[in-house]
Formats: C-alpha cells, sequence, structure tokens
C-alpha cells in the first residue's frame, strides 16, 4: 500500500513515501540490514559533534523485543505486535563536565530520521512512538542517570492493514494531510506571511 504525499512542489520520492504505518510483515528484517540503518544513523549531524544518541534493539521473540514491548501503551501494543523490531531511542543528556547537553533531543531526532530514510531506501518503514512508559524503560533497561529514553521505533516492512483492529484499519488507509505551507514560513516579524509562497502555482 502507498500513500505519497500530496505535496505542493515535487521533493525527494523517498521523503514523499514515508508514512506511518501500523501493519507489519512478519518477515524478519536481517542484522546487516539492522547494522545499515544504525550506520545511517551515526553519521547523522549533531552540536560539536556529540553523538548523543544510544539504540536499544530488539528482535522479535528475543527478551530485549518483549522488554521494549512491555513499556508500549496499550494502544501502542495492539498494531506494534506485529513489528519485526522495535527501537529504543534514548539520549545522553549532559556531556563528559557534567553540563546538560542542550540540543539532545534534537540530535537524537534527528538521527532517527536519517535511520528511517536509509530504512525507506532499504523498502522498510518506521513507526515512531512517544505512547510508552519512560520510568519503565529506564528500570527494565537500567538506563543510566544521564542518559534519557526518547522514543520507541516500530521497524519493518509493510504489512496487510488487514491483521489490524479494525478502527486501526481506517487511519491506515486514510490520506495524509498536513498544515498549509504557508503556515510554516515567516518574513521580518513571526508570524508575517512570507512572499515566497507567492511562488507557489
Ligand atoms: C515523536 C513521535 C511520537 C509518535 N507517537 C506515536 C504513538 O505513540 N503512537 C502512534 O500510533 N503513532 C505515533 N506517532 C506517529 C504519528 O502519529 C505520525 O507520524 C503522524 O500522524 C504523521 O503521519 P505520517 O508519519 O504517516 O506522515 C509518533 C510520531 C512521532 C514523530
Amino acid at each position: 500500500m502507498t500513500k505519497v504525499a500530496k505535496t505542493s512542489v515535487e521533493i525527494n520520492p523517498l521523503l514523499a513515501n514515508r508514512w506511518s504505518p501500523r501493519a507489519f510483515s512478519e518477515i524478519a528484517i536481517s542484522d546487516d540490514l539492522l547494522i545499515k540503518l544504525i550506520e545511517a544513523a551515526r553519521w547523522s549531524p549533531s552540536a560539536s559533534n556529540l553523538q548523543p544518541w544510544h539504540f536499544i534493539i530488539g528482535k522479535k521473540h528475543d527478551e530485549t523485543y518483549q522488554k521494549i514491548f512491555e513499556t508500549l501503551v496499550e494502544f501502542n501494543q495492539l498494531w506494534a505486535i506485529n513489528a519485526p523490531i522495535l527501537i529504543l531511542s534514548c539520549g545522553e543528556k549532559t556531556g563528559k563536565d557534567g553540563n546538560p547537553l542542550q540540543t539532545f533531543k534534537y540530535d537524537v531526532g534527528q538521527a532517527v530520521a536519517h535511520l528511517t530514510f536509509q530504512a525507506i531506501s532499504d523498502g522498510l518503514f518506521v513507526h515512531q512512538m512517544a505512547g510508552y512508559s519512560k520510568e519503565k524503560a529506564i528500570e527494565l533497561f537500567q538506563i543510566p542517570n544521564h542518559f534519557e529514553p526518547l522514543t520507541v521505533i516500530a521497524l519493518g516492512y509493510m504489512g496487510d492493514p488487514l491483521i489490524l483492529p479494525s478502527r486501526m484499519q481506517v487511519s491506515e488507509k486514510a490520506e495524509r494531510v498536513r498544515k498549509p505551507l504557508a503556515d510554516l514560513i515567516s518574513q521580518n516579524i513571526f508570524g508575517t506571511a512570507s512572499s515566497i509562497i507567492n511562488k507557489l502555482k
């Protein structure tokens, strides 16, 4: 199933074709592919090149997967159970000097974006989640104080929407929507319409 973004101008097909499915196929993901995705994340930019990311990777039926799954809220458990891979992304909150890293969440988010587009390029899909218990994740994985769990990432090949509970099948097939482009950009004073938008046909 494809859900190509209806973009106002043409963008890279990898970006237009990305979306967050809830139906994943059972097909397993090879370790080579997983390494490739983490390598894509590793080469992401970060403030002062501090690379504050860390990924805990669970493969279906292993203990790590089970523990990540346990942290999910019930709604996410209903669909994420199909994903062959669950990853807990974590960020390093403080530098070696003990001072807070101001951009650690931004940096980890960007690394996950790199991982996502490598995944799309290899035929996989990613669905990020904030609906999980950080406290449980900290406890189950003994995450040190200077790290913070950020998101859970479901990863795999796309599956048949019919495997989902019926209410999720509806959103699985729904059109992807976004705020208008004009709402995202300003000129001079924040909120003042930008003239570049006039170039849009
Ligand atoms: C940080 C983050 C947290 C999210 N949390 C959840 C979640 O807990 N459960 C869920 O079903 N989707 C979650 N999503 C998916 C978003 O709902 C989805 O990306 C958004 O609706 C846009 O759809 P698209 O990714 O298909 O374009 C999350 C996405 C992000 C980036």
